[in-house]
């Protein structure tokens, strides 16, 4: 883990503009910066950065927040890694702290095998850049395919030369392990002495999601030699071939912005289509997409189309990958090429517009596609068709959205000409054959339970979610401010009757709203909104009014872009111009204590009311003597009665 002083030391460091005119160009725009959404196409800019307070703006997306979370959105790092490459930037060193020693242990036997790893990725691309051999031999077979250097260094291509023992020579010379060497399966251990893996091959680094080499596919050079057209890295400690996706550490960006992912079969499909400029595109690298793979491309979008050569083999297999694809609740369209093509070929006699255009008139969804294929064997033959049919609703059935399954059901209906109901009547034969008596009680459960969180959290969305919202933006832009309150209070006269007086009160916005929730014992309900009302209220409490950017410039990713939601609305009118043109948005906070009153008042009135109506639910649904809770909700009911009459006097 890397220590919390280093993580302090690099939010000091970093400024947000600078961190974002790395990735985007910006241009001066008042105290401001704008620039074109990395997130859409647009032409007209709409990304803002506010350097006096450390965080940013996408207008067009409703993304925001400070550099970390900037990093996150645009390169799909995760926090840790954000964190590292900003060390990285303004050379700060990184100062670990681990849990335990086994733990310790743990990732520095990963580490040295990354770095082995990482040497053999340099060794390879030195063999083929600056050695006689491997400019003559793998630098032509390269240039005849037609890959330019740009594609070569982005892949970090190589070349192993054909040698018995250069490369493990080289390591072991360096000081690498012998261990180590054969764990990643880079040398062999013959009697011994260790020889390479992979000799005179083409070498395809493989890379994880942020980019480190894990091993390699290595291709021969010489189609006509009877040995297999690729190797590969066996499994190991960093290498999982079933979690990893060749290609989609350069592509990952791209898929976020097309929100699409395009899955190809090779390696050199996914170079030749960078080159071509289609940058979206992963490999699965001939097997069947699994899980991980899946759950992989879910972190960047719910969109993928497969590509399939044209030809049949190893369509079945891809068939496979199909389903996993749409058990995960991802769109799927597929688009075979013409016979004999691949991508890599495909691209070489068309543009990437008429390529781009192919894949769009060409694709199909997945029913279309495996109802062509099935029906082609079962033409004329009921017995074959009907079992077609079963086939493809047994695959709408794993369809985790109910109205997707529906749309397949409904396509499928016209597809295979046959009715709507007896597809529905499989389905839920299918349905039922597919739960167990027990299953079938915990999936009821379940549903039951999701009605109840659905219906809570549309509450939630009404309600709560805004005024809480409301609660931390009068804290962010008004909570030093002092103000005063009017209150009732109850005051005892002479002893005798209870008389309403009114008291003003003059405190700071941060301490009204503090003290009010903590009497009503009411917490925020939405998580990140909680931390954010915790880390404000004690920031005022400790008196540092002046330091509020500081503060924003170092919160948690998630709390950032809640921040800059906020704060940077106003800047949207001067992106438009509005200002200039003498339009003028009503600024409907001038009362500010009428509205934390208004906004506090309208939180415990809705709490109550779902208090009551807990109370009531459960009334309903239990035999016994309900006095105690009658008359809770009694006095319930009274309260909001005077919360209801305060509300009506400061509207
Ligand atoms: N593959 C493999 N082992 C093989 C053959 C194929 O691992 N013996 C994997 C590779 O990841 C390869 C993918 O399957 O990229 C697709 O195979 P293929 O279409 O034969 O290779 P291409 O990548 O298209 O290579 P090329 O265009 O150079 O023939
Ligand atoms: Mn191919």
């Amino acid at each position: 883990m890397i220590s919390k002083s280093t993580i302090d030391k690099v939010y000091d460091a970093s400024r947000v503009e600078e961190v974002i005119s790395d990735f985007i160009q910006l241009k001066k725009s008042g105290s401001n910066f704008k620039g074109l959404s990395p997130f859409s196409k647009e032409k007209t800019p709409s990304f803002m950065v506010s350097p006096a307070k450390q965080i940013w703006k996408d207008f067009s997306s409703g993304k925001g927040g400070n550099s970390v979370a900037f990093l996150m959105e645009h390169e799909q790092f995760s926090y840790p890694e954000a964190i590292r490459f900003l060390a990285k930037k303004y050379n700060i060193e990184i100062e670990e702290t681990y849990k335990t020693e086994k733990e310790k242990e743990k990732l520095s036997f990963l580490e040295s095998l990354y770095l082995v790893v990482q040497n053999a990725k340099e060794n390879f691309k030195n063999n083929l850049w600056e050695r006689d051999e491997g400019k003559a031999i793998a630098m032509t077979y390269l240039r005849e395919r037609g890959f330019e250097n740009e594609v070569i260094n982005l892949f970090d291509i190589g070349y192993s030369l054909n040698e018995k023992s250069h490369f493990s020579d080289q390591a072991l010379k360096k000081g690498y392990s012998k261990k180590y060497l054969e764990l990643i399966g880079l040398s062999i251990n013959k009697d011994n002495t260790y020889i390479d893996r992979f000799r005179s091959r083409l070498m395809f680094p493989i890379k994880n999601f942020s980019g480190r080499v894990i091993g390699f596919g290595g291709r021969i050079l010489n189609n006509n030699l009877k040995t297999a057209k690729y190797i590969n890295s066996p499994e190991s400690d960093i290498y999982h071939k079933s979690k990893v996706l060749y290609g989609l550490y350069e592509s990952k960006k791209e898929i976020v912005k097309k929100d699409l992912c395009i899955i190809v079969e090779g390696y050199t499909d996914v170079i030749q289509m960078h080159q071509s400029g289609i940058k979206n595109v992963v490999a699965s690298s001939g097997t069947s997409l699994s899980n991980d793979q899946i759950r992989l491309v879910q972190r960047l979008t719910s969109n993928i189309i497969v590509l399939f050569d044209g030809d049949d083999a190893g369509l079945n297999a891809s068939l496979r990958g199909l389903v996993t694809i749409l058990k995960n609740g991802m769109n799927v369209r597929v688009c075979q090429l013409p016979h004999g093509e691949d991508p890599d070929s495909f691209l070489k006699s068309n543009s990437k517009e008429k390529t781009l255009d192919y894949f769009n008139n060409f694709s199909k969804d997945f029913i279309q596609f495996k109802a062509d294929i099935l029906s082609k064997k079962s033409k004329n033959d009921p017995v074959k068709k009907s079992q077609t049919i079963f086939e493809i609703v047994e695959i709408i059935s794993i369809i985790p959205d109910q109205i997707k399954q529906q749309v397949y059901i409904q396509n499928c209906s016209k597809i295979m000409d046959i009715s709507e109901d007896i597809l529905f009547n499989t389905l839920a034969q299918i349905n039922s054959k597919n739960l167990t008596v027990k299953n079938k009680k915990n999936s009821y459960e379940k549903d039951k339970m999701r009605v109840i969180n659905k219906s809570e959290l549309t509450d939630k969305i009404d309600h709560v979610y805004e005024l809480e919202f409301q609660i931390i933006k009068i804290l962010l832009l008004y909570g030093n401010k002092d103000e005063s309150f009017v209150e009732t209070i109850l005051k005892n006269h002479d002893g005798e009757e209870l008389i309403e007086e009114k008291v003003e009160l003059n405190v700071k916005v941060f301490e009204k709203i503090f003290l009010d929730l903590q009497q009503d014992e009411i917490e925020l309900a939405q998580e990140s909104f909680r931390n954010l009302f915790k880390i404000l209220i004690k920031h005022y409490q400790s008196g540092e009014s002046i330091d509020l950017n500081n503060l924003i410039k170092k919160l948690p990713p998630d709390l950032s872009s809640i921040v800059s939601d906020i704060l940077m609305k106003d800047e949207l009118y001067k992106l438009h111009g509005w200002n200039k043109k003498n339009i003028f948005i009503k600024d409907k906070e001038s009362n500010v204590s009428q509205l934390v009153v208004e906004t506090i008042l309208s939180l415990r009135k809705y709490l109550i009311d779902k208090k009551i109506n807990e109370l009531q639910v459960s009334i309903e649904n239990s035999s016994e003597n309900n006095k105690e809770v009658l008359s809770d909700v009694i006095s319930y009911s009274q309260l909001k009665k005077v919360v209801s009459r305060k509300l009506n006097r400061v509207i």
